[in-house]
C-alpha cells in the first residue's frame, strides 16, 4: 500500500513516535467508529485487559468472571490485574458466554465481567449488565463485528481490543485499545498506561509502560476506513460457504441472537474435528483447533479451577472446535474446495 509507506515515512521524518498527534487522532477516530466517548490506546491487546479491569476498580483479591474457552491472555491479563478469574462456561453453539453462565459463576466477591466475543461473534453483553456488575468486552477478535446494530466495544462498561496483524483491524506489530464512555475510566487508564502518572512528574500509583506508538496509530489510522470493506468480505465468505453446502457436513458458526459476527475466524463443530483437520492439511487446507485445551486446564492457569469445577460446553467446544479457511479475499474456488474436502473428510 503506497500510502502506508509514505505516511510512515512521514512519521518517521516527524520525529514522535510516542503519544503524539497520530496517537490522539486514531483515539479519536476509533471511537467515533466504535461510537464510544473515550479510546485510550495501549502496547498491545493483553495490557489492555489488565489496565481497563484495574480503571474499572478491580483490586488484589477480587474476582472477575471469564470464559475458559478464549485465547489464553484474557485470563492471564486477569490474573496480571491482581484478580482471580473465576472460570465460567460457555454456549458450545456460539463459542460466547451467556447470562446464565456468567450467573452460575458469580459470588459475593465478583467485582467485573469479561465476555469475549470469540471468533468474531459478539457475548450477549446487555443481557449480561443486566446482572449489574461491570461488564469489560474482550473484543480482540471482533472489531466492526454488531449486535442489534451497535458496535462490539460499545456494549459494555468498557471494551479492550487487539491490533495484532492476523486481527481484522491490525497494526504492523503489537497494538490495543481500550474504549469506554466513562470519562473515569478512561482518565485512569491514560494514567496507568503511563506509569501511574497524568504529568510524567508525580507518580500516584504503579502502572505499566504500554503504549501505543505513533507508527502503529499512523497505520492504523489508513486501515480503519477499511475495516468495514473488510468484514464484509469475510461475512460474505461465510456466506459462501453455507450456500455451498458446507452445513450438511459440519456444524457451521452459530452468531448470537442479533448479532452481526466479523468472522475473524470461521470456526465449525465436528466430532472428530482433529482427524478432520488431518483430512483437510493432506488436501494442502489449513484447518486447526485454537483452543483444545482450554485456559482452566493450562498449567499456568489451572490452580483456579475449583475441584469440582464442570464446563461442559467449554470441554464440548475444546474438542470439536475447527477453523477453516477464513480471510477478506477468499475465492468461490476455494470455499468450493473446502466443502468438497470437509464432505469427504467428515464420513
Ligand atoms: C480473545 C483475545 N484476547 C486477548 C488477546 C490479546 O491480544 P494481544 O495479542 O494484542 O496481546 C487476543 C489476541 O491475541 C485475543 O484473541
Amino acid at each position: 500500500m503506497p500510502r502506508l509507506t509514505e505516511t510512515l515515512g512521514e512519521v518517521i521524518r516527524g520525529g514522535s513516535y510516542i503519544l503524539g498527534p497520530q496517537v490522539s487522532s486514531f483515539e479519536r477516530e476509533f471511537a467515533a467508529y466504535l461510537g464510544t466517548e473515550h479510546c485510550v490506546g495501549v502496547a498491545n491487546g493483553t495490557d489492555a485487559i489488565t489496565i481497563a479491569l484495574r480503571a474499572l476498580g478491580v483490586e488484589p483479591g477480587d474476582e472477575v468472571v471469564c470464559p475458559s474457552f478464549t485465547f489464553y491472555a484474557t485470563v492471564e491479563a486477569t490474573v496480571n490485574a491482581g484478580a482471580t478469574p473465576v472460570y465460567c462456561d460457555i454456549d458450545p453453539e456460539t463459542f460466547c458466554v451467556t447470562a446464565e453462565t456468567v450467573r452460575a459463576a458469580i459470588t459475593p466477591r465478583t467485582k467485573a465481567v469479561v465476555p469475549v466475543h470469540l471468533f468474531g461473534n459478539v457475548a450477549p453483553v446487555p443481557e449480561l449488565r443486566e446482572l449489574g456488575l461491570p461488564v469489560l468486552e474482550d473484543s480482540a477478535q471482533a472489531a466492526g463485528a454488531t449486535l442489534h446494530g451497535k458496535r462490539a466495544g460499545a456494549l459494555g462498561h468498557a471494551a479492550t481490543f487487539s491490533f495484532f496483524p492476523s486481527k481484522n483491524l491490525p497494526c504492523l506489530g503489537d497494538g490495543g485499545a481500550i474504549v469506554t464512555d466513562d470519562a473515569d475510566v478512561a482518565r485512569r487508564a491514560r494514567r496507568l498506561r503511563f506509569h501511574g502518572s497524568e504529568d510524567k512528574t508525580t507518580f500516584l500509583e504503579l502502572g505499566y509502560n504500554s503504549r501505543l506508538d505513533e507508527l502503529q496509530a499512523a497505520a492504523l489510522r489508513i486501515l480503519l476506513p477499511e475495516l468495514d470493506g473488510w468484514n464484509a468480505a469475510r461475512r460474505a465468505a461465510a456466506a459462501a460457504y453455507e450456500r455451498a453446502g458446507l452445513g450438511d457436513h459440519v456444524s457451521l458458526p452459530v452468531p448470537v441472537e442479533g448479532a452481526e459476527p466479523a468472522h475473524h475466524l470461521y470456526v465449525v463443530r465436528h466430532d472428530r474435528a482433529d482427524e478432520l483437520g488431518t483430512a483437510l492439511a493432506a488436501r494442502g487446507i489449513g484447518a486447526r483447533g485454537y483452543y483444545r485445551v482450554p485456559a482452566h486446564r493450562q498449567p499456568a492457569t489451572a490452580r483456579f479451577a475449583p475441584v469440582a469445577l464442570e464446563l461442559p460446553g467449554t470441554e464440548q467446544a475444546a474438542r470439536t472446535h475447527l477453523a477453516l479457511p477464513m480471510g477478506t479475499a477468499l475465492s468461490d474456488d476455494a470455499v468450493s474446495e473446502v466443502v468438497e474436502a470437509c464432505a469427504s473428510g467428515s464420513t
